[in-house]
């Protein structure tokens, strides 16, 4: 097949510059040639093309001898690069003669190589090839496709390599944090007494860039934890950091029920009831699910790798919203026993914004509502005199600021 396109003159330097700001992902596409040979090339130019059919694209130049080797091949299989195979990738750009030698790979059911720790591949066979200027348009039928690692993938961009970071406000959220471990320092003794008289793990959080953060962490919690929860972060959407909404570094009510996309209004409802109950009690409190905790703790730990894909944000939410109805019950009785996840409460400044907040977790289990009232009591005492404390500290550097 042959397409002609029109006769322009444009400068292939600017062409280059103006189409390399256009960021691609990268891929290598693989198969066993006539000799049974593995065989490979980088390309830039994958895309998907139709589901019904299943079609996907690519563009190899007509001067590739790769792909003139391909050809012998009835099938190929489109390898996508993950973000740490930048080596992979330059490895097969290079005009190396082996270009598989020292690297691992399997077959794929079309009998195609599949490298090791690649993000995904796709099985084809030729829909059709066109000859479009200095280039083939390949179009392959699917024949099939397997996710391999669930991780960001190796992106391209004015001929550099780089990768997906997830949320413009991460890099800006930096200082942020420093502020608030610098702040979370001061509560460090009240958050030790409680953990230790209370045989739990208490923690002081703060909002940072949308997300509510573990500042410190003091775990004497005979429920054992395999992993600190230190540094680990959730994002500020309903039902999780109802405390600090409103605050700095924190969604205001509308941002943080939109965090959520686009909710049906059974859940904005709910959301805004528990918000309302927060506030109104002034304190917040989750309950313990049957089961599910191990796999939430993995997906919060997911979440709060810097490096984590949206595909990771999106099932915490809602894995968050699934559990939504364990949050800020509407009734605590009397007589009732309950298996409490974390009890939180307030720090506060003059103004009355939440600056951080003190977390109770790891908590024994089927606890009764006087318990209950004694924890948060306990909790409410450390972050009163925290809140003391800061006032001070901030009236301390007040006045050593006028005198200087
Ligand atoms: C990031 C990147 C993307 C590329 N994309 C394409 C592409 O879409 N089509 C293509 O023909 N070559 C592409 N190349 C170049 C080929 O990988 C490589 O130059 C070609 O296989 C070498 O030619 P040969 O097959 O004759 O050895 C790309 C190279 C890199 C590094």
């Amino acid at each position: 097949m042959q397409a002609t396109p029109p006769t322009r003159q444009i400068d292939g330097a600017r062409f280059r510059e103006v189409l390399g700001s256009y960021p691609t992902g990268v891929a290598i596409v693989t198969c066993t040639d006539e000799h049974g040979a593995p065989a490979g090339m980088v390309i830039g130019t994958f895309t998907s093309v139709s589901l019904d059919p299943p079609l996907i694209g690519y563009l190899p130049m007509k001067t590739s001898r790769t792909f003139a080797r391909m050809r012998g091949s009835p099938t190929f299989c489109v390898n996508i690069l993950a973000a740490d195979q930048e080596a992979v990738c330059q490895h097969f750009a290079s005009p190396a003669e082996d270009k598989f030698a020292g690297l691992a790979w399997h077959a794929s059911p079309a009998g195609n190589p599949v490298l090791d720790g690649v993000v995904a591949w796709i099985d084809c066979d030729y829909a059709s090839v066109t000859e479009v200027g200095d280039h083939y348009i390949v179009l392959g039928g699917v024949l099939g496709m397997q996710l391999e690692r669930d991780t960001a993938p190796l992106l391209f961009f004015q001929r550099g390599y780089g990768r997906f970071s997830p949320g413009p406000l991460v890099a800006a959220a930096e200082r942020e944090t420093i502020e608030a471990v610098q702040l979370a320092e001061i509560g460090r003794d009240e958050m030790e007494a409680v953990a230790t008289e209370l045989n739990a793990e208490c923690s002081i959080i703060a909002a940072v860039g949308g997300d509510v953060v573990y500042v410190a962490v003091e775990n004497q919690s005979p429920y054992f934890r395999l992993r600190s929860r230190l540094g680990f972060r959730v994002p500020c959407a309903p039902p999780l950091g109802p405390l600090f909404v409103g605050s700095p570094g924190a969604p205001g009510d509308d941002e943080w029920l939109k965090r959520l996309g686009r909710p049906d209004q059974e859940t904005i409802a709910s959301a805004l009831a528990q918000l309302e109950r927060v506030r109104s009690r002034g304190w917040s409190i989750a309950l313990q699910g049957a089961g599910e905790d191990e796999n939430l703790d993995e997906m919060v730990a997911l979440y709060s790798n810097p490096h984590r894909t949206p595909g990771q944000e999106r099932r915490l939410l809602a894995a968050a919203k699934a559990r939504a109805g364990l949050h800020e019950p509407a009734e605590l009785l009397d007589h009732v026993s309950y298996d409490v996840r974390h009890l939180s409460v307030p720090v506060r400044d003059a103004g009355g914004q939440v600056l951080l907040v003190l977390r109770l977790s790891a908590l024994p289990p089927a606890a009764d509502l006087d318990r209950i009232r004694q924890w948060l009591a306990r909790l409410q005492l450390s972050a009163a005199r925290l809140e003391q404390t800061i006032a001070a500290r901030r009236e301390h550097c007040r006045a050593a600021r006028l005198h200087a």
